[in-house]
């Protein structure tokens, strides 16, 4: 089983311990990055954890994830480089910036996809 590094960009404005650093982990080719940051004391955002709350949008800055265990998650998302962590598992190293929420349901809105305009 491969294991990747996962270097985890969380933004200043994001409410989370560690807000501003850039974290790495390793993750195993078969776990969520969501749930390997949360045992790593990295709390990121995320409600539902199915892939389809979009709660815990990420931006994918670098690398290849395997999404489809995701409930919810569209050919447009991953256009625009935005990956859901709670059900993403890395195919390679990763670089990605956590709490990009605001960004997906804009994103999902100007889509015409799920949430929609419905959370904004
Ligand atoms: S926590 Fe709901 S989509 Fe990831």
């Amino acid at each position: 089983m491969s294991t990747h590094t996962v270097a985890i960009e969380v933004p200043e404005d994001c409410d989370v311990e560690q807000a501003g650093e850039t974290v790495e982990i390793e993750v195993p080719e078969t776990e969520y990055v969501l749930s390997a940051a949360r045992s790593e004391g990295v709390w990121l955002p995320a409600d539902c954890q199915q892939g389809w709350c979009t709660s815990c949008a990420a931006e994918l800055l670098e690398g290849e994830v395997d999404q489809s265990d995701a409930k919810r998650y569209y050919e447009s998302d991953e256009e625009a480089d935005l990956i859901l962590p709670c059900t993403a598992k890395p195919e390679s190293d990763l670089r990605i910036r956590a709490c990009r929420y605001d960004e997906m349901l804009d994103h999902r809105a100007e889509h015409d996809k799920p949430p929609g305009r419905s959370k904004r």
